[in-house]
């Protein structure tokens, strides 16, 4: 049997063994669908744009139409994108696992998109716009429909209907708090988990980056699957060499001849 495939056959045994699950995903979930990571050399998104300008609340107050051009041309990336396989193995694992819990730093709706139900958005969506002064949610549909292919250089944000605010990208910002159910579902689950996936996140960005921790604490076996060493792979359990799709799907294969 093959390295991957022993590393495989492992993981596919610690989670039919296990009574509670967490996957935490991040932007390399999603590159394989082609929608860019952060932090990677070249091809992150951080490697080409200023963070400063982009995603915190100063950059919004100092130009909203950057910001909401940049967030919609993000938008508009997304749905050019599908799911990939990965995204499809989880979606058919959390109906076959029942202890499965599923968090994501993903702005995406990859993970709904390949049939998953309960995902935890730890960063928020770029589908969820609302106002930046009253709060109300409104409709993903002020976010245009027509394809972008590069950052428009400005876009005006829609005005809220319910008063003199503007609508701002539902996704969390630097400097600015998680959405508290979600953060207590999402700790909750780090420390009740006997198994946790960890897929395709850098591990560097706070308080999300502290729930392998956490959950390792709690006696938590984790698994890292990333095709690069992170800043977590030396705290946890083990670091599989291997890209989200692959993974997965060798998971998938592994748990069908297990009978799980
Ligand atoms: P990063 O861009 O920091 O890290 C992406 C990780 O994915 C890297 O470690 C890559 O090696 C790995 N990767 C690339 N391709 C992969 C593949 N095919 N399979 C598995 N892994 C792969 O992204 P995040 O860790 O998600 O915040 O970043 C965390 C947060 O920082 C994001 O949620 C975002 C950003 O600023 C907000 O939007 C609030």
């Amino acid at each position: 049997m093959s390295a991957p495939s022993r590393i495989a056959e492992v993981v596919a045994a610690r989670l039919s063994a296990a009574r509670n699950l967490l996957v935490l995903t991040g932007a390399g979930m999603s590159a394989e669908s082609g929608v860019p990571t952060f932090r990677e050399a070249q091809t992150g998104l951080w490697a080409q744009f200023n963070p400063l300008d982009l995603a915190t609340p100063d950059a919004w107050m100092r130009d909203r139409e950057l910001v909401w051009a940049w967030y919609c041309w993000r938008a508009s990336l997304v749905r050019r994108a599908e799911p990939h396989e990965g995204h499809r193995v989880l979606a058919r694992l959390g109906k076959r696992l029942s202890a499965l819990q599923l968090v994501t730093q993903n702005v995406d709706d990859l993970h709904h998109r390949a049939g998953s139900e309960d995902v935890i958005h730890l960063h928020g969506s770029l589908f969820a716009p609302r106002c930046d002064t009253c709060g109300v949610a409104a409709e993903a549909h002020v976010i245009p429909s027509v394809p972008i292919d590069g950052p428009p250089q400005r876009l005006t944000p829609p005005a809220c209907a319910h008063c003199a605010g503007h609508l701002r990208p539902g996704v969390v910002w630097f400097n600015e708090s998680l959405p508290e159910h979600a953060w207590r579902r999402a700790s909750d689950a780090a420390i009740k988990a006997d198994v946790v996936l960890l897929i395709g996140t850098s591990g560097l960005v706070y308080p999300a980056a502290g729930l392998p921790g956490a959950a390792m604490a709690a006696g938590a076996f984790v698994v890292e699957i990333n095709p690069q060493e992170t800043a977590l792979s030396r705290t946890i359990s083990l670091h599989w060499n291997e890209g989200a799709r692959v993974a997965l799907s060798e998971i998938e294969r592994h748990l069908s001849q297990q009978g799980t």
